[in-house]
């Protein structure tokens, strides 16, 4: 795919470009960062696999991948993250002000786009993807009862979050297709997309900055619960001192780096990491399944590869 990846960053460079000075200041910032492009290669492929048009598939990935890119600038500012992609956040090197405008000014560009495609069944995918998001940002900051936080409030919040736009990425690149590929498609997406969701809280336990380009251990930081800490918490006696440990960091403002080391090595020991790896595998298979209904091609092959990615990647 890397020749039309290439295309979708020359497009997403053309949509986003800006005359005003620190707009355009931060575009450079923002195009310096490299990303996995994730989102526009599954729906390049989804494309591909259901038989699509090429031309306006890169477009559409460059307007999936714009749509991403606020959402990352956005949620750096909510989650007080300092590094995006092995570099600053624009709310470390500009301000929180400046990530909140730029977030907006990102998506009503992917929005104008879209627009100016007549798309309106793209539009209308990514319109409900994008909302189910704030939905799910929103699910997560009001998470309050945090030593209670269940498996099924999990679920709920990473589809929304995060599943949803990866599911629609695999929609709008087989808005052409038959119903019945455009339908397995998007389920695809959300079981990749969860599976993809659970593998980066992994990942948020178990790997160095200098290995995923963003902060390790943040998710405990910011009291996040995610499925490690759920499934560990599951096999924690009600008045274990593990729980004891868990509730301290949960109610430390900042909680210290031995807190959180302790945490992590905590969550280890009774099995959380080991579970979660288990349910990312489980919805990878579920994901791998709804291919069944494509037919044969190289596309679909790359889809499938794509699922061992999604939960082997190690940033
Ligand atoms: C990060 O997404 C946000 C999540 C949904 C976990 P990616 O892991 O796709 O980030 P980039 O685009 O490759 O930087
Ligand atoms: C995914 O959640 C965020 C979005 C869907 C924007 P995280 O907060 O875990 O993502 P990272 O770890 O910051 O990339
Ligand atoms: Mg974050
Ligand atoms: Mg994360």
């Amino acid at each position: 795919m890397a020749d039309e990846l290439e295309q979708v960053v020359a497009e997403l460079r053309r949509v986003i470009a800006a005359d005003f000075p620190i707009v355009s200041e931060v575009n450079e910032h923002l195009l310096q960062m490299k990303g996995k492009l994730f989102r526009p290669t599954l729906l390049l492929l989804s494309n591909k696999a259901s038989g699509g048009n090429t031309a306006r598939a890169i477009t559409l990935g460059a307007v999936v991948e714009l749509i991403h890119l606020a959402t990352l600038v956005h949620d750096d500012s909510v989650d007080h993250s300092v590094l995006r992609r092995g570099l600053p956040t624009i709310n470390a090197l500009f301000s929180h002000q400046i990530a909140v405008i730029m977030g907006d000014y990102l998506y009503s560009r992917a929005i104008i786009e879209l627009v100016r495609l007549e798309d309106l069944e793209a539009l209308r995918v990514l319109a409900r993807v994008t909302n189910e998001m704030t939905v799910g940002e929103m699910r997560q900051l009001e998470a309050h009862d945090k030593l209670a936080y269940g498996e099924g409030a999990y679920d709920q919040l990473i589809r929304a979050k995060t599943a949803s736009l990866l599911s629609g990425a695999c929609e709008v690149g087989a808005l052409a297709a038959p119903a019945a590929f455009r339908q397995g498609l998007a389920r695809f997406g959300m079981l990749l997309g969860m599976a993809f969701q659970i593998t980066d809280d992994l990942l948020d336990y178990t790997q160095s900055e200098a290995v995923t380009g963003k902060p390790s251990g943040l998710d405990l930081r910011e009291h996040k619960v995610t499925l490690p800490l759920i499934a560990a918490l599951a096999r924690m006696p009600a008045d274990s001192p593990g729980r004891r440990v868990v509730a301290e960091l949960m109610e430390a403002a900042e909680p210290s780096d031995d807190l959180v080391a302790d945490v992590v090595r905590l969550v280890e020991g009774a099995g959380g990491l080991e579970t979660a790896r288990q349910r990312a595998l489980e919805l990878a298979q579920q994901a791998e399944a709804e291919l069944d209904v494509l037919p044969p091609s190289p596309a679909r092959d790359a889809l499938q590869g794509s699922i061992a990615y999604a939960v082997e990647r190690r940033s």
